[in-house]
């Protein structure tokens, strides 16, 4: 790069240090708030990004300031060379070292990736359990594989990811019940469960604000049985935590809709086909694939990247008149 690039600061001054990068659309589990039954016709072959078109628009954000990257899908694991990706992208350099990375997966390929993962650089694993009931994740990811979540959660556990954070989407009638449980579990084994509202991002648009199971009512059902006490400062992390029955295990809620945490976003995403957002929720994409098949030199790709931040929008504005929910699926964006 020829000079020292601007930091990502959008005009909301919000300094941009997390990139989620989508490894694939595809995915093993049809979980019925992100995909459809049939799931999505998947992105074609040459429409996704090579693994050094990736890896060269990662390095481009490191060295704007980026210094977490986080790993999505779909199912991430399901990229072929997921671990040849995380060490080529643990070993950029940035301004101030090394980019910190991380994934969000169903585990279901853990158990035989999870040690390979560790020593290529990756340092934590969130991992998607709804529901410790073997019908109940059977109806809600349309897969009877509830023990192959739960052996892949222990499996990144003994290959030492600590914490190894658990995170369930909160769905009336299907696992609102089960928040107790899931917390009894997680502390049991020494991981940290984070409860989630539902956004609208499911393909039958069927989200209802009403019927949302949001943070206050997580929080009765916890205080029923546990005793909660606040974390304090959680910086631009999305979520809030609690002691639970004072420590040392915590439990979060990641109450994006009730209290959304966007003056403090400082997330950024790839999708899986090159598109830069700037919001899960944006209405525009900048095509960075294109620009790096047409040959584009780290300047212009760090203009691109300055000028999908420069868009970004003060707030996802769920709720507010004239909120439209994205075209593009959950496993499409990336989570
Ligand atoms: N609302 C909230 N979180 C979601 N995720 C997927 N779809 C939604 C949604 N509609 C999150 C879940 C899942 C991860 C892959 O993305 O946490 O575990
Ligand atoms: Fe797959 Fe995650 Fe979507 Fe479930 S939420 S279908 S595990 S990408």
């Amino acid at each position: 790069m020829s000079s020292a690039p601007a930091a990502l600061v959008d005009a909301f001054g919000r300094a941009h240090r997390d990139l989620r990068i989508s490894l694939t659309d595809r995915c093993s589990l049809r979980c019925t708030y992100c995909m459809p039954a049939d799931g999505v016709p998947w992105l074609p072959g040459p429409d996704m990004l090579g693994t050094d078109e990736l890896v060269r628009l990662a390095r481009v954000a490191v060295t704007l300031g980026v210094t977490e990257i986080r790993l999505t899908g779909g199912e991430p694991l399901l990229r072929p060379d997921v671990v040849d990706v995380v060490r080529r992208l643990a070993a950029l350099e940035g301004p101030t070292g090394r980019p910190e990375i991380s994934m969000t997966t169903n585990a279901l390929r853990l158990p035989g990736l999870a040690h390979e993962l560790k020593d290529g650089g990756l340092v934590r694993v969130n991992i998607s359990l709804d529901t410790l009931d073997r019908e109940t994740f059977r109806r809600l990811t349309r897969r009877d594989r509830l023990d192959g979540t739960l052996a892949g959660i222990e499996a990144a556990a003994a290959a030492g990811f600590d914490p190894v954070k658990l995170n369930a989407v909160a769905m009336r009638g299907v696992n609102d019940h089960e928040v107790v449980d899931l917390v009894r579990f997680a502390v049991a084994h020494g991981y940290e469960m984070r409860f989630i509202e539902q956004m609208p991002l499911d393909p039958g648009h069927t989200w209802d604000r009403v019927q949302m199971v949001g943070q206050d009512e997580i929080l009765d059902r916890l205080r029923a049985a546990f005793r909660l006490t606040p974390v304090g400062d959680r910086g631009a992390a999305p979520a809030e935590r609690w002691l639970v029955d004072d420590g040392p295990a915590t439990v979060g809620v990641i109450a994006s809709v009730s209290a959304p945490f966007c003056g403090s976003c400082d997330r950024l995403r790839l999708t899986a086909d090159g598109q830069l957002r700037s919001c899960l929720f944006a209405r525009a994409e900048t095509d960075v694939r294109t620009l790096v098949r047409e040959g584009a030199d780290d300047d212009a790709l760090a203009a691109a990247f300055r000028a999908c931040v420069a868009g970004k929008k003060a707030g996802h504005g769920i709720g507010e008149p004239g909120f439209v929910q994205p075209d593009r699926p959950m496993s499409a964006i990336g989570g």
